[in-house]
């Protein structure tokens, strides 16, 4: 065994840097992909067929591609097709964003359509009108499916954001391979980024777990 973390003390700084790179983009793709995932899920439950086709086509896409292969299409290809030189940043963002909305409209929808046909039926029963049916009636029930299952979806978000290290973006994944090879020594940085993973899916975790307990109170 050939272990030496007193190496990797002067890259900490460097590493911890890679914190924020990584969640600067997650945030940001998540913010994309609800909004996005929002309008897709509200097409997928229009009577409008052109639109909820437009919209299932979108989820197929986005979800039966791999997401390193459209991280690849949009940083490679958006150059040669239009002569726009993408920033790293921005396609990691868009990417993300783009590939989250796909899950994220599925999520939303999948939480409307659990709601028992029962309330809609009932609602329609009193003459409550279709609006104040779905934000007063539907949705609030629809809140409680939806909310842990989006909590996974930004963890999966956290942990798959290390495939941008692969167009050379400078998060947390790329920075440990960085020191790697600086200090010829992969096991130390890799454990250290692999911590900091950790501890960011475990304080989601934490999140999703008091949302989850708040809203079962509600019962
Ligand atoms: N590894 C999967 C892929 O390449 C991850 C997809 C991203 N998942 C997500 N929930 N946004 O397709």
């Amino acid at each position: 065994m050939n272990l030496d973390f007193s190496q990797i003390v002067p890259y900490t700084p460097f590493m911890l840097k890679g914190i924020w790179a990584t969640l600067e983009f997650v945030i940001f793709s998540i913010i994309i992909g609800l909004v996005l995932g929002t309008l897709l899920a509200l097409c997928k439950i229009t009577k409008v067929s052109f639109l909820k086709w437009i919209a299932n086509a979108y989820t197929s896409i986005f979800r039966g591609t791999p997401l390193i292969l459209q991280l690849m299409i949009i940083y490679y290809a958006i150059p040669q097709l239009t002569g726009y030189d993408i920033p790293i940043f921005l396609s990691a963002v868009l990417t993300f964003g783009l590939n989250s909305a796909a899950y994220v409209s599925e999520i939303i929808r999948a939480g409307i359509m659990a709601v028992d046909k029962g309330q809609m039926e009932a609602a329609e029963a009193l003459g409550v009108p279709y609006r104040p049916m779905m934000l007063n009636i539907i949705l609030p029930q629809a809140i409680k499916n939806i909310l842990p299952a989006l909590l996974n979806e930004f963890i999966t978000l956290t942990k798959e954001s290390a495939i941008v290290s692969t167009i050379g973006y400078l998060d947390l994944m790329r920075r440990a391979q960085i020191v790697g090879a600086d200090i010829y020594r992969n096991f130390e940085p890799l454990l250290l980024a692999g911590a900091i993973y950790w501890i960011m899916v475990f304080i989601l975790t934490k999140i999703g777990q008091a949302i989850e307990r708040r809203l079962r109170q509600g019962d």
